[in-house]
């Protein structure tokens, strides 16, 4: 997919990784739709140089969801990507000092993250699949976020390991339901990033994932992962694939 000129919906663009991938993205050309259940987003893509909108919704909302791709649709005629990045933490043992697990956290978790993804999905490939084919009949790209911790999911990660495994899982059945209509389906899947949800989480959980990260010892670029979503959309050939930007790092239980 050729970046220039097309339309790109990011979700959980108020923050961290989306907001760096609208940056990114608008800086080679794309015009960028920032959505968030942050208001902020508006003010942030007045910000932006380039072609943006923004508008708020909830990912697990589908009336706001269908809302905010019609007015994508409205103002840009088409959509050619969708770039998944809104998700939330939240740190639970499934049985600890307090006793079992909330039931209602380990749910909001799913539904956020994975859910979330997958309904903001659906309905951005029912738009995506009206664009006229381009070359090897590629209509657009999807590009979900999950976590390394969809793989090794530290102690008190139950519930977020669950809703990234699910992405994880997600993405090749995906990419192989949108095949037939030219559209690409992947999942990256950082370690850990600068950003407002790692801040949150505080020095005594990033100090130790820094010194167990390999090279470069250091929180990844919230850019480095926006110059990854860059090079998925423009790289026609990776498709159905989970991709680690984690500078090698592998999570140990605690
Ligand atoms: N930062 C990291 O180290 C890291 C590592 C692995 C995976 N991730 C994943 O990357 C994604 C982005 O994380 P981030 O670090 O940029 O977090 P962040 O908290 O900085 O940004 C997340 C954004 O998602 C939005 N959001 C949350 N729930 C929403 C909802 N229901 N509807 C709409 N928007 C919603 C928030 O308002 C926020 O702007 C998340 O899915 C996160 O799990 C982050």
């Amino acid at each position: 997919m050729q970046i220039e000129n097309s339309v790109v919906v990011i979700t959980g663009a108020a923050s961290g990784l989306g907001w760096a991938t609208a940056q990114v993205l608008e800086v080679q050309g794309a015009r960028v739709a920032l959505l968030d259940r942050q208001a902020s987003v508006f003010a942030q893509a007045d910000t932006l140089g380039g072609a943006a909108m923004a508008a708020t919704v909830d990912v697990t909302d589908t009336a706001s969801a269908e809302a905010a791709y019609q007015q994508v649709m409205a103002r840009w005629g088409r959509i050619d990507a969708l770039i998944n990045c809104a998700g939330i933490g939240g740190a639970s043992r499934t049985l600890g000092k307090q006793g079992p697990m909330p039931l209602d956290l380990f749910q909001r978790i799913v539904q956020v993250n994975l859910l979330g993804s997958f309904n903001m999905a659906r309905l951005a490939a029912e738009q995506i699949a009206k664009n006229a084919a381009g070359d090897d009949g590629e209509r657009g790209v999807i590009i979900h976020t999950a976590s390394i911790a969809a793989y090794e999911g530290q102690v008190g990660q139950v519930a977020y390991s669950a809703s990234k495994g699910g992405i994880v899982g997600m993405t090749l059945p995906m990419a192989r339901d949108l095949a037939g209509m030219g559209i690409r389906v992947n999942t990256i899947a950082p370690g850990i990033f600068a950003t407002p949800l790692m801040q949150a989480a505080g020095d005594e959980v990033s100090q130790p994932l820094i010194a167990a990260t390999q090279f470069p010892k250091r929180l990844g670029l919230p850019q480095e992962f926006g110059e990854l979503v860059a090079h998925i959309l423009g790289n026609r050939f990776i498709n159905g694939e989970v991709l680690r930007i984690d500078g090698a790092l592998r999570m140990p239980p605690r």
